[in-house]
C-alpha cells in the first residue's frame, strides 16, 4: 500500500534515524520536499503493523532524469521484513515505475544491510543482481584538486549537447560504468540526474587537449547540506592510460569544491581497476561495499 498523509511522522520515525537524522528534522525534510512536489506519496510503499500506526517495512521510489528511477533501501523494524513483505514492496514499486514510465529501475543494498530474506525478495520480484560497488565518502579539503594541467575546459553550454553525447558514448566504451547513450540526449539528464539547464553551467565539461576533445566531467554539488558528486568521469579510449584521469579527476575536484561541495561522496564497480586505482591516488576514503540490483527488463 501507498503511504497514507497521516503515518508520514511515522515514516519520519522509520528513516530518520538509518540517515542519521533526528525523527523531527526528517519530517520537515519530507514535508517541505512534498509542499516542493519532490515527494509523492505514491511512490512510498509501506506494510502496517496489525494496530495500523506504525509502519513495519517501507521502501520509496525516487525518479533521477527522465526515464531512470531507483528504490531506497529497504526499511523496516525489528522482526520483520521477511522475503514475502520486501518481495510484495518491491512488486509494487516496479508496477507504480512503469505506469510512470520508467525505463531503468535500480536499486543499491549495502553489505551491511543484505540479509536473505532481502536478496529472495529482489529474485522474487525479478530483480537481477548487476555489479558490485565500491563507495568513497572524503572531506574535499583533504583531497587534491588542481595544479598543472594541459587540458582547457568548457561547458555544455559552450560546447553544445551534441559532442558532449558523442563524449560521453565514446568514454564508455569498454567501461563496467557505462553510461546507457542508446536512449539519446536523455542520457545526459539521466547522468546527472536532473536538467541541466537548472544547474551550473560547469556541472557537464569536456576537457580538450591540444585542441581535440577528449575528456568529459559531470560533476554536481549541493552548498546547503555540502554534498558533493562526479557522476561521470571519463575519457576516449585512444587517450586512456597515459595518467590523464588523475588530472581530469583533479579538475573534478576543483570545480565540486567551486560549485559549494564540502564532502566529496563517489563509487565505482569492483570491476573497474583504473578508476579504483585513480580513487586511492586521490586519497579518496572507502565507506561501504553493495550490490547493485536492476529490474530484469522482462519480468
Ligand atoms: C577511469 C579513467 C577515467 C581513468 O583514466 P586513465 O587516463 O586511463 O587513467 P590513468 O592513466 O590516470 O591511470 C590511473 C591508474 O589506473 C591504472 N589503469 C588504467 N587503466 C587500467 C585498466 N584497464 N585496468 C587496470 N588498471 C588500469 C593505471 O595504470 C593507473 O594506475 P597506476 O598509476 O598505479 O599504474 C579511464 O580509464 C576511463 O575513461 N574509463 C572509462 C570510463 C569510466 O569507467 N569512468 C568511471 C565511471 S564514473
Amino acid at each position: 500500500m501507498h503511504l497514507p498523509l497521516s503515518l508520514l511522522p511515522a515514516y519520519a520515525e522509520l528513516v530518520g534515524p538509518v540517515r542519521g537524522v533526528e525523527s523531527p528534522a526528517m519530517l520537515e525534510r519530507l514535508q517541505s520536499q512534498l509542499e516542493a512536489g519532490d515527494l509523492d506519496l505514491a511512490n512510498v510503499f509501506v506494510t502496517l503493523s496489525p494496530n495500523g500506526k506504525e509502519i513495519t517495512n517501507a521502501i520509496r521510489l525516487v525518479r533521477i532524469g527522465q526515464d531512470e528511477a531507483f528504490l531506497t533501501p529497504w526499511r523496516g523494524r525489528e522482526g520483520y521484513g521477511t522475503r514475502e513483505d520486501i518481495g510484495r514492496l518491491l512488486t509494487e514499486a516496479r508496477a507504480r515505475a512503469r505506469e510512470l514510465g520508467v525505463r531503468e529501475l535500480g536499486t543499491r543494498v549495502h553489505d551491511s544491510q543484505m540479509t536473505p530474506e532481502y536478496r529472495g525478495g529482489l529474485l522474487d520480484a525479478g530483480f537481477e543482481l548487476v555489479t558490485r560497488r565500491i563507495e568513497y565518502k572524503t572531506p574535499l579539503a583533504q583531497m587534491f584538486a588542481e595544479d598543472r594541467s594541459n587540458f582547457v575546459w568548457r561547458t555544455m553550454a559552450e560546447t553544445g549537447e551534441s559532442l558532449v553525447l558523442d563524449l560521453l558514448r565514446d568514454a564508455s566504451i569498454d567501461s563496467p560504468d557505462a553510461v546507457d547513450t542508446s536512449v539519446g540526449p536523455s542520457a545526459i539528464e539521466n547522468t546527472l540526474g536532473e536538467p541541466y539547464a537548472g544547474l551550473d553551467p560547469r556541472a557537464v565539461q569536456v576537457g580538450y587537449l591540444e585542441g581535440e576533445p577528449v575528456a568529459i566531467l559531470f560533476c554536481l554539488a549541493t552548498p546547503e547540506d555540502g554534498w558533493s558528486t562526479i557522476t561521470f568521469i571519463g575519457i576516449v579510449p585512444s587517450h586512456r592510460k597515459r595518467g590523464l584521469g588523475l588530472q581530469v579527476h583533479r579538475h573534478g575536484i576543483a570545480t565540486l569544491r567551486a560549485l559549494g561541495g564540502s564532502t566529496y561522496h563517489d563509487g565505482t564497480s569492483e570491476a573497474n581497476e583504473a578508476m579504483q586505482r585513480l580513487f586511492a591516488k586521490q586519497g579518496c576514503i572507502e565507506y561501504a561495499r553493495m550490490e547493485e540490483w536492476r529490474a530484469a527488463p522482462t519480468a
